[in-house]
């Protein structure tokens, strides 16, 4: 790895390992069984993840890197000529920050992922393709509240929020991170973030149901990722993968269904899922330019400029942290 690389920012396996416990055992223990979709992303289902984005059916990726390619330059503009710090929320593989930096001026890059395997991985690549950059890694769940690394104080901070990551989260949960991130960024500070838009309910379940059943997989990877971690017994035969669109919450839901009776442990506790119980693994949600923009505004940042593809199918917006100051 190149020196510009710093020591990866490590919050402890142990405590991930712990939060992991914890969430799978609460979850597992509701009447509604679910477990929290940051869970899905272990190198092995990092790794299914970067192969979903390559599916013909999962058009987000693509779309984006679309969007962000035909709006670099203007991007850029809007950013202005100073040097910020590139903060990037769950960076994975980071395959679409090379489009950021090449398009603004950039003082350092801090990536902020729960797969600390993965980060060090996506970090030796953009270190080769971009040597003098200062890169300091995090190894965090980003939806608590970070701290930056001291070096980077002095310079505006732009947050790269990419992927409509931000449709995992419940819009209550997403205003809390939004308003985090405002306060880990501080004032002054830039996001550019990325929203899927709603569609065809058509399009959107074979998005997350596709033929090839990579998503099944990447889904039922956190069944075996149980069994591996927790000392799980679940029967991964008797697991299978749903995806369905939620048109009350403009979500699509993806869940782990029990097509029979079963019976299991984990962490030496026992659990039973009825014939066609679920446990709901993820939330995916979908918004319109006005509802991504209100969400926005709740959590402390004003949209500036909406950048769009022809077939409205996904948005990256560009907003600034709202001041403190007193308004009508
Ligand atoms: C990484 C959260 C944006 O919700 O589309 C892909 C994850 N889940 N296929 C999404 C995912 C199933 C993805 N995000």
């Amino acid at each position: 790895m190149a020196t510009a690389v710093r020591d990866l920012i490590d919050v402890s396996r142990d405590s991930l390992r712990a939060q992991f416990r914890r969430d799978v055992l609460t979850g597992l223990s509701q009447k509604r069984k679910a477990i929290p979709a940051r869970w899905f992303y272990d190198h092995r289902g990092s790794e299914l993840f970067e192969e979903i984005t390559r599916l013909p059916e999962y058009y987000p990726t693509r779309t984006e890197t679309g969007i962000l390619m035909a709006h670099a330059t203007r991007i850029g503009r809007m950013v202005g000529p100073r040097h910020h710090v590139v903060v990037e929320f769950g960076a994975g593989s980071a395959t679409k920050t090379p489009l950021l930096l090449d398009a603004i001026w950039t003082a350092a890059y801090v990536p902020i992922d729960i797969s600390g395997e993965f980060l060090r991985e996506s970090c030796a690549g953009l270190a080769a393709r971009y040597p003098e950059l200062p890169i300091h890694p995090v190894e965090a769940d980003f939806s608590q509240p970070a701290t930056l690394p001291g070096e980077v104080e002095q310079h505006p901070r732009l947050g790269f929020f990419p992927g409509s990551t931000i449709g995992n989260m419940e819009p209550m949960a997403a205003v809390d991170l939004l308003r985090s991130m405002r306060r880990t960024l501080g004032a002054g500070s830039l996001l550019l973030i990325g929203f899927d838009r709603i569609k065809a309910e058509s399009e959107l379940v074979s998005a997350y149901d596709d033929a090839q059943g990579v998503t099944a997989a990447f889904n039922l990877n956190l069944a075996a990722r149980i069994n591996g971690e927790l000392g799980g017994t679940l029967p991964l035969d008797a697991l299978a993968h749903r995806a369905v669109w939620n048109d009350d919450r403009a979500r699509i839901e993806m869940h782990i269904a029990a097509t029979r009776a079963i019976e299991f442990e984990v962490c030496g506790r026992r659990f039973t899922m009825a014939q066609g119980e679920t446990i709901h693994t993820e939330n995916s949600h979908k918004y319109d330019p006005r509802s991504a923009d209100t969400l926005l505004l709740a959590g402390g940042w004003e949209p500036l400029q909406g950048f769009g593809d022809a077939d409205d199918r996904f948005m990256v917006i560009l907003a600034r942290a709202i001041g403190d100051e007193q308004t009508a």
